[in-house]
């Protein structure tokens, strides 16, 4: 499935003029189809694999959160790829209007920039210390994740996050999705 998404991925990268539009206007400095295909899922194979493996991780993660959801669950909003090239990156920021959102990594070439995750008190820290580096991941300011390609991370969407800034030869590959309630 993986190599599927990747060569899925290049392709629409290639072949998507909305979206690369949609890059150059947004200062995306590298190719997503977020601003230009809302339905993946229905129009390539990889896609609609993943999005039915997704909803078993989300489900999980819904009842590990403790999440009371009745007889509403969590479904899949969107789903889009991100391709990024050396130096290109997507500064800090959350998913507004969903429940659950992560990333699935396709490529993680060497060099690749980490996931970076903020953690959603600092801006109410107005006299706290920093962390020592050896402190518990949980009470660090900020955590950087390194997946291996095939892994998938999933929070809860009000978690601010960000892709720093490409390092590797080849492209970071990803797909990114949200879950909404209902
Ligand atoms: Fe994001």
């Amino acid at each position: 499935m993986i190599a599927d998404l990747e060569t899925a991925a290049l392709s629409l990268a290639v072949d998507d003029h909305a979206g690369q539009e949609w890059c150059a206007a947004n200062g995306y400095a590298g190719y997503t189809s977020y601003g230009s295909l809302n339905d993946l899922p229905w129009r390539m194979p990889p896609f609609k694999a993943l999005a039915k493996r997704l909803d078993a991780h989300v489900a999980v993660f819904a009842e590990q959160a403790g999440f009371a959801l009745g007889d509403r669950p969590l479904a899949l909003d969107s789903l889009w790829v991100n391709v990024l090239p050396k130096g290109a990156g997507h500064s800090g920021h959350i998913h507004p209007n969903s429940v659950v959102s992560g990333t699935l990594y396709v490529a993680m070439p060497k060099g690749a920039s980490p996931l970076k995750l903020e953690d959603p008190r600092l801006p109410l820290m107005m006299c706290a210390p920093p962390r020592r580096k050896d402190a518990a991941q949980a009470l660090q300011s900020f955590v950087y994740l390194t997946p291996a390609p095939g892994e998938v991370v999933l929070w809860e969407s009000w978690l601010r996050h960000e892709a720093p800034p490409h390092g590797g030869k080849s492209p970071r590959i990803s797909v990114s999705f949200n879950y909404r309630w209902g």
